[in-house]
């Protein structure tokens, strides 16, 4: 463990500067690791050292500052550290009696998360892999409630001859989230799509000509667009579904709900607090290493019956405690609350907050760069972290192929990393700033980058 040590931190010392795209692909590792399990061990320290040396060609230094790809957070120091005694400790997070340190972590932090996020301090929560399956339990709550307003028992039986439910989301819905209503037995493309506007927000303008009154409903909201960082407007849709007799509001806010954490950019999130449950990540914005999501849920008992009913003599469960368990959706887990308290408990509420508004800032900074230069066009509102840049070849020519190339040239280089997207029918290169490390000088160095893979 002394040696995984010393080559973890080998690891991250060089995160600043080494290539921050892998040098290899899946095959390269599987080529070098694969083949038939040998019938021998081997020492336990040759493993660790063998991991390091062959796995690293395919490593990406997502948690260095200049992996702008998807919205991926780095990780903390307080949070790195939290989480190496996770593993040592490894414990079993699901119920009490398998530990009730996970338990009274998941008590502790808990209510900082929903403090921060400005949630209903009295709203329940776990601690799911991340917000995809966060809003999952919120969408399972949500169906239990709705459908146990008509007199039906969901969990009992099931969705056959079950009164139908309508789900609505908005156009921009995040992939993830139909996943959620598939395995919820809710259909991913059973929904009503409401449009979205030019920077992805749900028209709330369009909700009351969709919603039928008569009909459980379960709608979906989204604080933060995976590609504009853009919000849905919380307060209109909650107006919108104040007169329903049966509705469920979901917000899914994997980075976005963070924007609650500061005062600056509260003003985003107006409204959020009215939803019924709500999903996010730590593993994104908290910079907390993989993987940690969030859930609340504003009734405790709708959250605990919808959720792992698994009832045995064995389990020796009590009333008194919390078992983690009862808020997710899975069994033996992790104990995901250890590096959300240290992650906090380092930084603080201010330092939360200034992380936050460090990120924005830089983006801001970044579009500015970027956007200053001729031939680049930054399609998005910068209201957050997001920022999509697209760019015109020096001939003007084709803007999209020429926009992925430089992209690809970026990444080849190796000085930062950052993906590509389509944004209304626009190729675009897509950077989310979302690590605790990054600098102004990171920025800088990422806006030459790019300007230098376009020949500006
Ligand atoms: C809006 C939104 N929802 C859900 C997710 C899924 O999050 P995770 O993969 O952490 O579960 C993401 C990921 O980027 C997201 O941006």
């Amino acid at each position: 463990m002394r040696r995984a040590a010393e080559l973890g931190l080998e690891f991250l010392a060089g995160l600043d500067e080494r290539h921050v795209g892998a040098a290899t692909d899946d095959a390269g590792i599987v080529a070098q690791l694969g083949g038939p399990l040998p019938d021998e061990g081997a020492d336990p320290e040759a493993v660790v050292e063998q991991m390091a040396r062959d796995f690293d060609p395919g490593l990406i230094a997502s948690a260095g500052p200049r992996y702008f790809g998807f919205v991926i957070g780095g990780q903390l120091p307080a949070a790195a550290g939290a989480d190496w005694l996770t593993g040592a400790w490894s414990q079993n997070a699901n119920l009490h009696p398998l530990s009730p340190a996970a338990a009274a972590a998941e008590l502790v932090v808990g209510p900082w998360m929903l403090d921060l996020l400005g949630l209903p301090a009295d709203a329940s929560f776990g601690f799911p892999t991340g917000a995809a399956l966060g809003s999952t339990v919120g969408l399972a709550v949500g169906r239990h409630v709705v459908l146990g307003r008509v007199g039906w028992d969901v969990e009992a039986r099931g969705l056959f001859g079950a009164p139908e439910i309508q789900v609505i989301v908005g156009e921009e819905v995040h992939s993830t989230l139909l996943t959620g209503l598939q395995y919820l037995g809710l259909g991913r493309e059973r929904v009503t799509r409401i449009p979205s506007d030019e920077q992805g927000r749900l028209r709330a303008d369009a909700l009351p000509s969709a919603l039928d009154a008569s009909l459980p409903t379960i709608v979906a909201i989204q604080a933060g667009n995976v590609n504009t960082g853009a919000f849905d407007p919380a307060d209109a849709v909650a107006d919108a579904l104040a007169a329903h007799p049966n509705a469920w509001l979901h917000v899914d806010g994997a980075f976005g709900l963070w924007a609650a954490a500061s005062p600056e950019l509260r003003h985003l999130v107006a409204g959020v607090e009215r939803a019924d449950s709500w999903a996010t990540d730590a593993h994104k914005w908290l910079n907390v290493g993989y993987d940690c999501g969030f859930v609340a849920v504003r009734d405790e008992a709708a959250h605990r019956a919808a959720m792992m009913s698994a009832k045995a003599a064995y389990l020796m469960q009590d009333a008194a405690h919390r078992d983690n368990w009862e808020y997710v959706l899975d069994s033996s887990r992790r104990a995901r609350g250890f590096v959300v308290y240290a992650a906090l408990r380092s930084l603080g509420r201010n330092g939360v907050r200034e992380m936050i508004e460090r990120c924005c800032r830089l983006a801001r900074r970044l579009a500015e760069r970027l956007g200053a230069a001729p031939g680049v066009e930054i399609l998005n509102d910068v209201v957050l972290n997001q920022v999509l840049v697209r760019i015109t070849p020096p001939d003007g020519g084709d803007a999209d192929a020429f926009t992925r190339q430089v992209m690809t040239r970026v990444q080849d280089e190796g000085e930062a990393w950052m993906g590509g997207t389509t944004w209304h029918g626009l190729g675009a290169i897509r950077i989310s700033v979302s690590n605790w490390s990054t600098t102004e000088a990171d920025i800088d160095r990422t806006a030459a980058a790019i300007l230098r893979a376009a020949g500006r």
